[in-house]
């Protein structure tokens, strides 16, 4: 496993979020994107009680690991996360994010993120101030934007979290972090640039990659030709 160089400014860095993808076929869908040339395989684990859905958990992020040598960039949706971060990194997780709202003592968590040997991420609901950043801004390897309110796919982008997205590339580079910025829930190739152009690092794009009317290649390559001219 190599991580992505720290900051790519021809373009943003692409992680697939497998959560639309064919499941009963799991890893032919992870070689398709790897194939792709994608940069990470993004992740989210729900719990049904701090997201209204439940999705994958720790055998699945051990199964991903053993049909991939890409990053796996692992969104926790869920309460205590600090009680898991050990079995996830074990399952072979490189970036643990967990969110601000799940996390009463979240500077001690990112903290043990890193000790456990993950690089550590902060997400952030729509509707929660991306003050909370500020503090923490040399506790985080990776701060996620959310850009839908969590627990599904293929929701709508929501517009108003773009001058927060502004904001905490703002508060990342006067900190002189070297975080990545990602932003996570209905981005497709027509508002790429858009967020790139706000300051994301990374995008996360789950039914924009697995469709089903193209294939996972051609949706790749739709959101690479944005960045092409
Ligand atoms: C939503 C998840 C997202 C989701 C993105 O709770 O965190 O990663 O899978 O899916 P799209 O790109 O369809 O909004
Ligand atoms: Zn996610």
């Amino acid at each position: 496993m190599s991580m992505p160089e720290s900051r790519d400014r021809a373009r943003p860095l692409l992680a697939p979020s497998i959560l639309t993808a064919d499941l009963g076929h799991l890893t032919d869908e992870i070689r398709r994107a790897e194939t792709a040339g994608v940069d990470y395989i993004h992740l989210d684990v729900m719990d049904g009680r701090f997201v209204p859905n439940i999705s994958i958990g720790i055998p699945i992020i051990a199964a991903v690991r053993n049909a991939t040598s890409l990053p796996l960039d692992v969104h926790l949706m869920i309460v205590q996360p600090e009680m898991y971060i050990h079995p996830f990194a074990e399952a072979g997780a490189d970036i643990l994010t967990v969110h601000v709202e799940a996390c009463p003592h979240v500077h001690r968590t990112l903290q043990q993120i890193r000790e456990a040997g993950c690089q550590a991420g902060l997400a952030i609901n729509p509707g929660t101030a991306i003050g909370a950043l500020e503090p923490l801004t040399e506790m985080v390897d990776l701060v996620l934007v959310m850009s839908v309110n969590p627990g599904f796919g293929g929701q709508a982008f929501i517009p108003s979290v773009l001058p927060k997205l502004q904001r905490a590339r703002k508060m990342l580079d006067a900190a002189g972090s070297a975080a990545l910025l990602e932003i996570d829930g209905g981005i497709k190739p027509e508002n790429a640039r858009l967020v790139w152009e706000a300051g994301a690092d990374i995008i996360v794009a789950g039914s924009a990659v697995y469709r089903s009317d193209i294939t996972v290649a051609e949706a790749v390559a739709r959101f690479r030709s944005v960045f092409e001219d």
